[in-house]
C-alpha cells in the first residue's frame, strides 16, 4: 500500500508534531486524527542542516507501533542515508530528504524506494523547481517548503503560492506544503495544486481536532 500513490486528487492533512506536546505525543496525534487528519508530519533536526535537534528514529517506532496514522519523515538532515534505514525500520511509510545537501540524490531515492518507502524531496524556500527535474522519475512526492526549516511558528513566505504552480505545471507528483500553513494560507497553496497540507503551530495551538479539521476544510473548499 502507497499512500502518495493513492491519494488521487484528493486534499488531507498532516499534523506536525514539532508543535505538540512531546510528553504525550501518541494522544496529540489521535487528536488530530479526531480532526480529520490522515498522515503524521514527523520532523527530524540535526543541529547541523537546521540549528535546531528534534528525534529520531526510536521515537519514530515507538509512535508508529502507537498510533494508527502513518508517519511521513521529513529529514531535515545534511546526511540522511545513515539514517534511512533505521527509519525503515521503525515503520515510517514515507521519507523526504533535503536535496540541497544530498550529493547523490538519485541514489538516496532508490534507498528510500527499496526499504519499501515513499520517496520524497522537500525544497527550501529558494530552491528552484528545477533542482528536481532529474529526479521526477524516482520520486513520490515533493515538500514545498513554505518556511526555512528548523522552526515551527514562522511567517509563512508567500512566493510560495508561485512556486507550487510551477512545479505543478513540470509534474504530477502530489505536492505537500509545510510552513505557516493555516486557514488562511491552506487555500492559497491548494488553489496552486496542493494537497497535502502539513500543519503545525496552528493545529496544536488550540485543540488540535478542532483546528485540523479548520485547515482541511478551508483547504477543500479550495479545490
Ligand atoms: C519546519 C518544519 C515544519 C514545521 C511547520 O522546519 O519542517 O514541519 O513544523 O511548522 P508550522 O506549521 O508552525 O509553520
Ligand atoms: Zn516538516
Amino acid at each position: 500500500m502507497t499512500f502518495f500513490g493513492q491519494l488521487g486528487g484528493r486534499v488531507i492533512g498532516a499534523p506536525s508534531i514539532l508543535s505538540a506536546d512531546f510528553s504525550e505525543l501518541a494522544e496529540e496525534v489521535r487528536r488530530a486524527e479526531r480532526g480529520g487528519a490522515e498522515l503524521v508530519h514527523f520532523d527530524v533536526m540535526d543541529n547541523h542542516f537546521v540549528p535546531n535537534l528534534t528525534v529520531g528514529p526510536a521515537v519514530a517506532a515507538s509512535l508508529a507501533a502507537a498510533v494508527d496514522l502513518p508517519i511521513d519523515a521529513h529529514l531535515q538532515v545534511t546526511n540522511p542515508d545513515n539514517l534511512i534505514p533505521s527509519f525503515i525500520e521503525a515503520g515510517v511509510v514515507s521519507i523526504s530528504v533535503q536535496p540541497e545537501v544530498v550529493t547523490h540524490l538519485h541514489r538516496t531515492l532508490g534507498l528510500i524506494r527499496a526499504g519499501g518507502c515513499e520517496a520524497g524531496v522537500a525544497l527550501n524556500p529558494t530552491t528552484p523547481p528545477e533542482l528536481i527535474a532529474w529526479a521526477l522519475p524516482y520520486v513520490d512526492y515533493i515538500n514545498v517548503m513554505s518556511v526555512n526549516p528548523g522552526f515551527g511558528g514562522q511567517d509563512f513566505i508567500p512566493e510560495m503560492v508561485e512556486k507550487v504552480r510551477r512545479l505543478k505545471e513540470l509534474t504530477d507528483v502530489p505536492v505537500e506544503v509545510d510552513g505557516g500553513i493555516t486557514v488562511q494560507t491552506a487555500p492559497l497553496m491548494v488553489e496552486a495544486g496542493a494537497q497535502i497540507l502539513v500543519a503545525g503551530s496552528a493545529v496544536f495551538k488550540g485543540d488540535p481536532a478542532t483546528e485540523m479539521q479548520r485547515i482541511i476544510e478551508a483547504g477543500q473548499s479550495a479545490r
